[in-house]
């Protein structure tokens, strides 16, 4: 442990509950890495309490703040300003302070695409399947169009919620990207080629791991490459599913450390090399007992 003094920044999370995260191995570990004067803590903030909470940390001179479930989107009303994509998202889970308030960043989406990147997946151009349309795949689907992405299709088991997002994504780009769908009608998707799939559907997640929000294997080969947003466990059935009809799988444990990357970056202005994200990426996995 660093030794904490009068100099010491504060970063830390707010959310309810915060008591499982993971985040204060990456903070904390990059800090280390890097001889920085900072520590990260997790914050439990009652319900009622988030406006409190954020405007007592700006008081405390707290550098940044990550925020999670449940205030991502509640937290936009007690900013100073807000991110350009993250307020189309609608949503924030990374403050930076500025001289009047804090500032709010989306590095969900952001850590996305970076842990896409990493793994050589490419978005531009790309034709994609979202799975899901909830506040993660309209994450999702809004940082697919935005890194100029072709075609997306968000495919949900409730059509109407597919579509009213799509809807959200379209009008804030001023284009027909994303085409809403329903997940059993994907015998209608254009064929003759295969897609990247962003499994963004909370089915699957631990406990719950025996469990994909598709089955059929006709599904499976149209995608060359699968992401899924859940980490826990480290390899979904969506993953499984995938890859047994030939196709490339990845969980999403990649994006959470890249969320963080990017949050520590914004808020001490530098840039984290290769090297140290793959030491705090080892800590999570060892800190998860997650072996590949
Ligand atoms: P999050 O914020 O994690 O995205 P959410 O907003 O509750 O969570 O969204 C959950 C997503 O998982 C939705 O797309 C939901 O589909 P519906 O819109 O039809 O509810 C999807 N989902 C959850 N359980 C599901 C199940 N058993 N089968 C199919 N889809 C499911």
């Amino acid at each position: 442990m660093r030794q904490i003094d009068g100099h010491t920044r504060l970063c830390g999370l707010i959310g309810n509950p915060v008591e499982h995260t993971i985040s204060p191995v990456i903070h904390n570990t990059l800090a280390e890495r890097e001889g920085r004067n900072m520590v990260y803590v997790p914050f439990h903030v009652e319900k009622g309490q988030l406006r409190k909470a954020i405007e007592g940390a700006f008081a405390l001179n707290a550098l940044g703040l990550n925020v999670t479930v449940p205030y991502k989107s509640e937290a936009i009303g007690c900013l100073a300003g807000v991110d350009e994509i993250a307020e189309k998202i609608g949503a924030v889970n990374t403050l930076v302070r500025t001289e009047k308030g804090y500032k709010g960043y989306n590095t969900d989406a952001t850590g996305l695409y970076r842990a896409m990147r990493s793994e050589g997946i490419s978005v531009e151009g790309e034709e994609i399947l979202i799975l899901g349309a909830g506040g993660a795949a309209r994450a999702a689907a809004f940082l697919c169009v935005s890194k100029g992405a072709g075609r997306v299709y968000m495919m949900n088991r409730t059509e109407e919620k597919a579509r009213k997002v799509a809807k959200e994504v379209n009008d804030a780009f001023g284009r027909e990207s994303v085409v809403p769908m329903r997940l059993e009608d994907y015998g209608a998707l254009p064929a003759g080629r295969r897609y990247l799939a962003i499994q963004a559907t909370s089915v699957g997640l631990y406990p719950d791991a025996d469990a994909a929000v598709m089955e059929d294997r006709a599904f499976y080969e149209r995608i060359h490459t699968g992401f899924d947003l859940i980490y826990r466990p480290s390899c979904t059935r969506f993953m499984k599913l995938v890859r047994d009809a030939g196709g490339k799988a990845y969980h999403g444990l990649k994006m959470l450390l890249y969320q963080g990357v990017e949050a520590y970056e914004l808020w001490n202005g530098t840039s984290v090399s290769e090297e140290d994200v793959i030491i705090v990426y080892d800590k999570m996995k060892e800190a998860m007992g997650i072996e590949e």
